[in-house]
Parts: C-alpha cells; structure tokens; sequence
C-alpha cells in the first residue's frame, strides 16, 4: 500500500471534487441495499412501513385532486409507488438502480399493479411535457445532489409537471449542523457492505460551513490495493434557502413543513423539511 497515495486522498477534500464510485448502483452494493430498503422496522435506505403509510397520507392531502399522475424520482424498490397505485392513481417510478427497478416491476407483476417503471438516471429523463399532477422526491435525496445537479432536475420536473400540479420533496435543515458531522471510523473486514472480499474501509466527514454542506466519504481498499472513493456531498438547507433553489421556475407558492416525521435520530422528525412547491396554474398567470 502506497501510504503517500493514501495520505492524499484522505485530505480534506476541494469542494464538491468527485468520487471514483457510485453507491446506488454497484451490483454487490445494490443487492445488499434492496434487502434494507425492504426492512420495515428501520429508517435507513427506505424509511419505516408506518412512516411510509403516514407520509403518503400527508402527501395525498397536499393535492387537490382525487386521481392523480404521479412521478416518483428515485423510487427505490417501490415502497411508495405500489402504495400509490393501490389508491387508485397513476404511477412511474424512476431510478437508477437495476436490482431495485426489477424487484420493483416484479412485485407490481405479482400484485396486478399498473406501474410504469423506468430503470434511468433521472437527471437524464426525457419525458412527455405538462402530464404529472404530482412528483415526489423522498427520503432527502434532493440535498444529495450536486448545485448543478439539481437546477437541472428542477428542469426536468418543472417541464413535466402539469400547470397547478405540485412538487413535493423532503430535504434536511440546518437545525443543529454541526451535530450532523459523523466520527472518524474505520472496518476491516473479510466482506462486508462495500465489497464481498476483503477490504478496509476509512470512513470521515468534512463540514463545509460555508455552504452548509457535509461531505461524507469512504475510501475502500481491497486486498489488490484498489481504492475506490465514495463521496455523498450532503447539503443542508433552510426554508430560505429551498426558496432559492426553486426561484426562476414556474412555481407559484411553496411551503415547508417540519412536522411530518415522527421523531427518531438527527436524520428525521423535525430535522427533516418537505416542501410543497404548486406549479402555476397556466403559463400566463
Ligand atoms: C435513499 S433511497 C430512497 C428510495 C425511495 N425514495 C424511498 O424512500 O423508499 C434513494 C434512491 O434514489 C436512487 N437514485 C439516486 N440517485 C439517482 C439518480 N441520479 N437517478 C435515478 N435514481 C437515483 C437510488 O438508486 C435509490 O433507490
């Protein structure tokens, strides 16, 4: 192991500089993740059945219509779009993930639940224009993205989106940031989350005060001395701040709740905001 290599790549940083791997869709990884978004009894890569069922319900009464066409980016393996279109309304699911997108269409085949699924970056999506009523966007990845990243997925919706339909996306705030900063931590193991052989994993987050954002990285090692870098660059946001993001588009009133989620660890209850963006009801009010 080249201990200079190393040393440098564990230095603090430059803002936004990219890791070398992707989480989400990483075949090892990804399977193991279908098996925790489809844990019902905890908040980690899906939230739990019973805050799922609620968040849905407060969802549904943002909206002012029975039946709805609804986008869901990042769907996961479906745990809210079949909740959806159990309720009698149209559904796509969107995400990137192959092992989730093929569950997802499965358990949709066993249940005779119509569901469009598409396995695409949504950052790419190239859908019909003015045809949801409502996209979500759950379980605070709008924060995970990048600035950029996001003006352009704020595009994508707002193209998509019906005029009077909504947006509706959770975020976290910046109550209490500093807490949000996760000890040094290292694992060495035979095989484990990251990879099926052996590895050690040096784990670390970097606050970036400024721009109210913490990195948090994993540098992975195998037995071979690959290094794979997984950065998640996870911002943090105030009202004030969601307002900014979505300025420019065609939204005409926004709300922020911070009450939906029942308490738990620093990464729900009232730490977390959804908004609700309304999109204009025609192009010319
Ligand atoms: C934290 S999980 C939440 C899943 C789902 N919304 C839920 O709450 O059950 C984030 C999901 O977004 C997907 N994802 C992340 N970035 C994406 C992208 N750029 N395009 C499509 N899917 C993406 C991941 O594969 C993962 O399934």
């Amino acid at each position: 192991m080249n201990i200079n290599e190393l040393i440098k790549k564990i230095e603090n940083p430059g803002l936004y500089e990219k890791g070398t791997s992707q989480m989400w869709t990483d075949d090892h990884i990804s399977k193991l993740l279908l098996d925790v978004h489809l844990n019902k009894e905890i908040d980690l890569a899906s939230r739990k059945e019973s805050t799922i069922d609620s968040t849905i319900n407060w969802i549904l009464s943002k909206t002012g219509k029975e039946k709805l066409n609804i986008l869901d980016l990042g769907c996961g393996p479906g745990l809210y779009t079949e909740k959806l279109a159990a309720k009698g309304h149209t559904v796509t699911g969107v995400d990137f993930s192959k092992h989730s997108i093929e569950y997802a269409r499965s358990e949709a085949e066993k249940k005779s639940l119509n569901i469009n699924y598409i396995n695409e970056n949504y950052l790419n999506l190239n859908l019909e224009e003015n045809q949801f009523d409502l996209v979500i966007m759950i379980f605070t990845d709008f924060g995970v993205l990048l600035p950029d990243e996001r003006k352009c997925l704020i595009n994508i919706i707002d193209n998509v989106l019906k005029p009077d339909g909504r947006l509706i996306f959770d975020a976290m705030n910046d109550k209490n940031l500093e807490d949000k900063i996760a000890p040094k931590n290292w694992e060495v193991t035979e095989s484990g989350f990251w990879k099926d052989q052996p590895y050690i994993g040096l784990s670390e987050s970097f606050f970036y005060k400024e721009n109210k954002v913490v990195l948090f990285q994993h540098i992975i090692i195998d037995q071979n001395d690959n290094t794979e870098i997984y950065r998640f660059w996870t911002h943090f946001f105030s009202d004030n701040d969601l307002r900014n993001e979505l300025k420019g588009y065609s939204f005409k009133s926004l709300s922020f709740f911070d009450d939906v989620l029942p308490a738990g660890d620093t990464w729900s209850g009232d730490n977390v905001t959804f908004c609700v963006a309304e999109k204009l009801k025609s192009n010319t009010n």
